[in-house]
């Protein structure tokens, strides 16, 4: 998976159209760290990415094989699979996953790839008895075994449908968030949220109910989104017309708040919900916080999946990576179970289901912009402003991890 490339070699790239006259250099050796060097200094001295790290295929299989391959990736919220028999299918990180809830009781994440001839075993959600191959009927279980193959078997020496149950892959979760990881000898979870539990406690997670889930596709690459998910300037332009009219940079403070493990992290002090817009009433307080505490904590685990609790409700916004120039963007609504047993939740979610459908395409159409925009032979680093401070430590944390030696 790593970039087939001659050292020292330089390769060409040439934009599509036939008015381009430009041409961009692209290193032989993409992940030598003397390339990064201008990304490595401190934020006032700094620059950001090269471009091809956005837009080189090789670059962005390095980052599937170093990052997504390694750390616990957001699978899913546990009320997808809430029922014995519930199940969902998504790739992650191209990855085909499984995930469900067999009669024990256990969720458990599985390899979506039939152990007959490798065809998607389940697709979509729903509740299942198990699972049957559409290719030629492999059947599983819940739990993952091969209840039969009913392929004439017999011949095949030595087959047991013992040995041929779906992989397991490793799942496990923190308030109602499910991750999964792909390599066997990563620490556990807990270990890459860090501090997360502490810094969210008082929103009780746990306790948060998902109430509607939306996918996006959208073209950019995926280190663009994360990226703007922790930029707060742009919200008094990108969302000069919706969120900036009432949580202004320019009005209430963001903090940036001390995190261990994988994870980054602001608090914004606007005492009221950020889930409306600005004369949308809504829920009142949760339960679990006061005036004092009020405000919106916002953490972003890395790589992808953004998680923003306010005073009322909380949502996720998770980018998987799905080509170099694609991702898949899932967006979840949360709010306390005790509000969605409101007779009247379905009346008063719609000013927040409207806010997340107006911001979320705020920022997608200026992150396809970006890509756009990054994509020309004429784009080269800018500098960083210092209050993107964030932005900083996720390219940072990416480089730590794709290149060829860690930082001196
Ligand atoms: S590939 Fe699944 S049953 Fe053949
Ligand atoms: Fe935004």
């Amino acid at each position: 998976m790593t970039a087939a490339t001659t050292e020292g070699a330089t390769r060409w790239w040439v934009p599509p159209g036939p008015t381009a006259t430009a041409r961009s250099p692209w290193p032989g050796d993409l992940f030598a760290p003397a390339l990064y060097e201008d990304v490595r200094r401190p934020i006032g001295l700094a620059s950001n990415l090269p471009n091809w790290c956005y837009t080189s295929p090789a670059f962005f299989e390095r980052e599937l094989e170093r990052i997504f391959m390694k750390v616990w990736n957001f699978v899913g919220r546990v009320e997808r699979v809430a029922n014995e028999g519930d199940y969902f299918a998504v790739d992650v990180a191209r990855v085909p996953v499984l995930v469900a809830r067999a009669r024990d009781g256990e969720v458990r994440a599985f390899s979506n790839t039939c152990r007959h001839r490798g065809c998607l075993v389940a697709r979509g959600e729903g509740n299942a008895r198990g699972f049957v191959c559409p290719y030629h009927a492999w059947t599983y279980a819940l739990s993952g075994d091969l209840v039969s193959a009913p392929t004439e078997m017999d011949a095949s020496a030595g087959f047991d449908t013992k040995d041929y149950g779906l992989h397991r892959i490793r799942l496990e979760s923190w308030g109602g968030f499910m991750f999964v990881c792909f390599d066997p000898d990563a620490a556990p979870l807990a270990d890459h949220l860090g501090n997360l539990p502490e810094i969210l406690a008082r929103y009780a997670c746990d306790d948060l109910v998902l109430a509607r889930r939306i996918e996006y596709d959208v073209p950019c690459n995926w280190k663009f989104y994360v990226e703007n998910l922790k930029d707060a300037q742009h919200v008094a332009t990108v969302h000069r017309s919706s969120i900036s009219q009432y949580a202004s940079p320019r009005k209430y403070w963001r903090a940036v708040q001390e995190t261990t493990g994988n994870v980054v992290s602001t608090f914004m002090s606007y005492p009221g919900s950020a889930a409306l817009l600005k004369g949308d009433t809504g829920f009142p307080m949760m339960r679990s916080l006061d005036e004092a505490t009020a405000g919106t904590t916002a953490p972003l685990v890395l790589p992808g999946t953004y998680i923003s609790c306010t005073t009322d409700c909380a949502w996720y916004v998770h980018v998987d990576p799905v080509a170099v120039d694609r991702i898949r963007l899932e967006q979840g609504a949360l709010f306390p179970r005790e509000t969605m047993a409101r007779p009247d939740f379905a009346a008063m979610a719609a000013p927040y289901f409207r806010r997340f459908d107006l911001t979320q395409a705020e920022d997608n159409e200026v992150c396809a912009l970006q890509h756009r925009g990054l994509s020309s032979p004429y784009a080269s680093p800018g500098r960083y402003a210092v209050k993107e401070e964030l932005v900083h430590r996720i390219q940072n944390w990416i480089l730590d991890r794709v290149l060829d030696q860690p930082r001196g």
